[in-house]
């Protein structure tokens, strides 16, 4: 049997596969195209993954799309990336629902323009009653932004006495999603990069030099072979 066509018992494979999404700039670049061209391949490509996620059976498949930081952007790339997201609920929504997935945006909700929230609010609703994948995509996240605010909403709360992690997790922005197990991340750099800082802490991660318009089904086969060939111990000792 080739290695592709081994199929991967639940244990080995992630439940959750999380993604940053980086290298949409540079593929531009390579081509002479403007960052935009980059970002709009990178969401093609988005497309095209769910699709094969959802084949390989995985329940949650979560991705980094626009984190607190990258405000900091030039104001057209920011508005540019918000008129793709736009685009994204309005077209591909309906696929998506086709296709079994739930669609749930992850991050603070300031800042984000209104209608921008509107549809995201529609199309998390429209897709609530999927069950086979939960598709997270993290708007305006941030993992300090998330701790921060779930420390702020616990006491909100209030909560009396000391603070377990459950007690913490509760407050998180999505509290039923279990913690990545496996984080991709392409185009070369080695960091986290304010990516699910809390749920990581015992996360796999796999890291390649492809620009993530470039990443395919191949990428991802190649990925999920290494995840299953590693050995999870959680801070204990081999089984
Ligand atoms: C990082 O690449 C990528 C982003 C900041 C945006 C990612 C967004 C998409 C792929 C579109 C997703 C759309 C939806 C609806 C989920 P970079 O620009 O930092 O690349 P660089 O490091 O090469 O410059």
């Amino acid at each position: 049997m080739k290695r592709a066509e081994i199929i991967l018992t639940d244990e080995r494979k992630p439940q959750h596969l999380a993604i940053i999404l980086d290298g949409n700039g540079r593929w531009a670049k390579k081509r002479n195209l403007p960052r935009l061209m980059g970002h709009r391949a990178g969401l093609r490509k988005l497309e095209d993954m769910v699709r094969l996620v959802k084949r390989e059976g995985i329940r949650y498949f979560s991705v980094y799309a626009f984190s607190t930081e990258n405000w900091n952007r030039p104001i057209m790339e920011v508005t540019g990336l918000m008129s793709l997201f736009r685009y994204y609920i309005r077209r591909k929504v309906d696929e998506i629902k086709a296709e079994g997935a739930r669609i749930r945006f992850c991050g603070r909700k300031d800042r984000l323009p209104e209608d921008l929230l509107e549809q995201m609010k529609w199309a998390e609703d429209y897709t609530a009653d999927q069950k086979i994948l939960d598709f997270i995509i993290c708007i305006n996240y941030g993992g300090r932004a998330e701790i921060l605010d779930a420390v702020n909403s616990l006491i909100q709360s209030g909560h009396q006495g000391q603070v377990t992690e459950e007690d913490l997790r509760k407050h998180f922005y999505l509290p039923d999603v279990p913690d990545p197990d496996l984080i991709i991340r392409t185009s070369g750099e080695l960091r986290l990069s304010n990516f699910w800082l809390w749920e990581s802490a015992y996360s796999e991660y796999y890291f390649t030099n492809i620009h993530w318009p470039d990443f395919n089904g191949d990428e991802l086969r190649k990925a999920l072979d290494d995840y299953a060939g590693r050995e999870r111990r959680y801070g204990g000792l081999k089984k």
